[in-house]
């Protein structure tokens, strides 16, 4: 077996920052001046003197990073645990340098779900070189990596697509004149140290693999005694080229990987297109931020927007004590055009759906769960009224979701009377997901209205 760079090192090497550099700045071009230059002068702001209500207020609630920080982000992490962004999760917003730390950072580091990944945020791929074996010598860039447990049949015919195994989908096809052959994988990646570019190779599995298809599918057996050796592995963050697996390879499309906060440019921020669902347009996957949480107001989204336009290049962390400059903000003149408020989510759009697919099955017809019909006739008169067993809340009060009795089931509050909503009768539990939870709190909060 080749020599391989433990674990550990690479680990560390990331933390050291070279993984992210290694995937933002692919042609080595890294200045780092350990003496870098203050940033700006807090005198140098000039505060915003126009008339405008929303600007005036965003400058007196958020005159810095900080106070944005502190109001707004460590809002969103209190009140429900889990909920918040923490160490284990990426990126880390809970104190004030972790959240500047994340301009110039890359997005999606680390997801639930790999649908949520958006092709923006999609790096290079690690690569792959498989030695001896016939496969044919050369690199092979990682698409996305996926190991199925179960026990391994020793492969005596070719491997199902879906077989146990270690499975790696390449951005090109492996050579596969010899389809299956003992082959030892060396995974690589792009560090950059100083300036200099240097291919390491962190890990290495020798096995037995399978070319598949159009050769873009290799499978590795995973034999019992290697399982834990996969498993960490794969612990170790490979890069995957089209982490959602959707054929795009993100970075062969976009210029560069987004970032979390691009210092200049909102509009190209990953976090604030998780606020709004979209980035120039194109729709952003997952739910959408803050979860479970009141979406953020327009002078948050102004101050927001400002610190980003405003925010240089050379910014460290005395960045965050700098008053944000509203003045020369060009947001200052249209802060309404920011309203996160209701963006999309309407009664005809979204809410009566979301009700008709989950609700309608037993909140319908001539004898509805508890009388309460989701599907037919006035749907949204009936949610104007009284809950049946909880009288003094409305199932649907405009504006407050605390008082809204069909948002409590939704969530399992405490409060309620029965079970959450929607009743699984399996499993006893609500099944809603999270965005749709987030898009029926976004309707109350605007009010409720019914939209044409
Ligand atoms: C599997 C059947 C089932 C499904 C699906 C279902 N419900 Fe229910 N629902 C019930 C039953 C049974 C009750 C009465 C017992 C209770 O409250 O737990 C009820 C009660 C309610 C109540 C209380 C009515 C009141 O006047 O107090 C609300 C509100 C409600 N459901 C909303 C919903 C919503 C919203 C959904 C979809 C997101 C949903 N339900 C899906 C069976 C269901």
């Amino acid at each position: 077996m080749r020599a391989s760079v433990p674990i550990s090192i690479l680990v560390a090497l990331c933390t050291l920052g070279a993984c992210r550099q290694g995937g933002l700045y692919p042609d080595g071009e890294i200045s780092n001046d350990a003496n870098r230059p203050e940033y700006g002068d807090p005198d140098a702001v000039e505060p915003y003197d126009g008339d405008n209500e929303i600007v005036l207020e965003a400058q007196e609630n958020f005159p810095t990073a900080l106070d944005f920080h502190q109001k707004v982000i460590w809002r969103t992490c209190t009140p429900f645990d889990g909920v918040c962004h923490n160490s284990k999760e990426y990126p880390d917003l809970r104190t004030p340098a972790g959240f500047i730390s994340t301009f110039g950072a890359p997005c999606n580091l680390q997801f639930g779900e790999f649908q949520s990944v958006y092709d923006g945020c999609e790096r290079t791929g690690d690569r792959i070189v498989l030695g001896g074996g016939g496969f044919g010598e050369g690199e092979l860039e990682i698409g996305y990596i996926e190991y199925l447990p179960g026990e391994s049949n020793g492969f005596d015919s070719t491997p199902a697509d879906d077989a146990p195994g270690l499975h790696i989908h390449l951005a090109t096809p492996a050579q596969n004149d010899r389809p299956e052959g003992y082959a030892t994988a060396d995974f690589s990646r792009k560090f950059i140290t100083d300036g200099v570019v240097e291919e390491l190779v962190y890990a290495s599995l020798s096995t037995r693999w399978w070319v598949l298809g159009d050769g873009t599918h290799l499978v590795g057996e995973v034999p019992d005694y290697r399982v834990e050796k996969v498993q960490d592995l794969l612990a170790i963050g490979i890069v995957e080229g089209d982490a959602n697996h959707n054929g795009i390879f993100g970075a062969t499309v976009y210029e560069r990987p987004a970032t979390l906060l691009e210092p200049g440019d909102p509009e190209s921020s990953y976090l604030i297109a998780r606020l709004r669902g979209e980035m120039h347009g194109e729709e952003v996957p997952g739910s959408r931020m803050p979860l479970a949480n009141k979406p953020f107001s327009i002078p948050e989204m102004l101050a927001l927007f400002c610190l980003v336009e405003g925010y240089s290049e050379e910014a460290s962390t005395t960045g965050l004590t700098l008053p944000i400059d509203y003045r020369n903000c060009s947001y200052s003149d249209d802060p309404e055009g920011l309203n996160l408020l209701g963006a999309g989510v309407t009664w005809e759009g979204r809410v009566r759906k979301i009700l008709e697919f989950n609700c309608g099955g037993c909140h319908s017809g001539t004898e509805p769960a508890d009388g309460l019909n989701l599907l037919e006739g006035d749907v949204y008169e009936r949610l104007l009224e009284k809950s049946a067993h909880v009288p003094e809340l409305a199932l649907i009060e405009p504006g407050d979701e605390t008082a809204s009795y069909l948002y409590l089931k939704l969530i399992g509050d405490d409060s309620i009377v029965g079970q959450p909503m929607p009743y699984n009768p399996i499993t006893g539990e609500g099944t809603l997901t999270q965005a749709e939870i987030d898009d029926v709190l976004t309707w109350i909060i605007n009010g409720a209205v019914e939209d044409e």
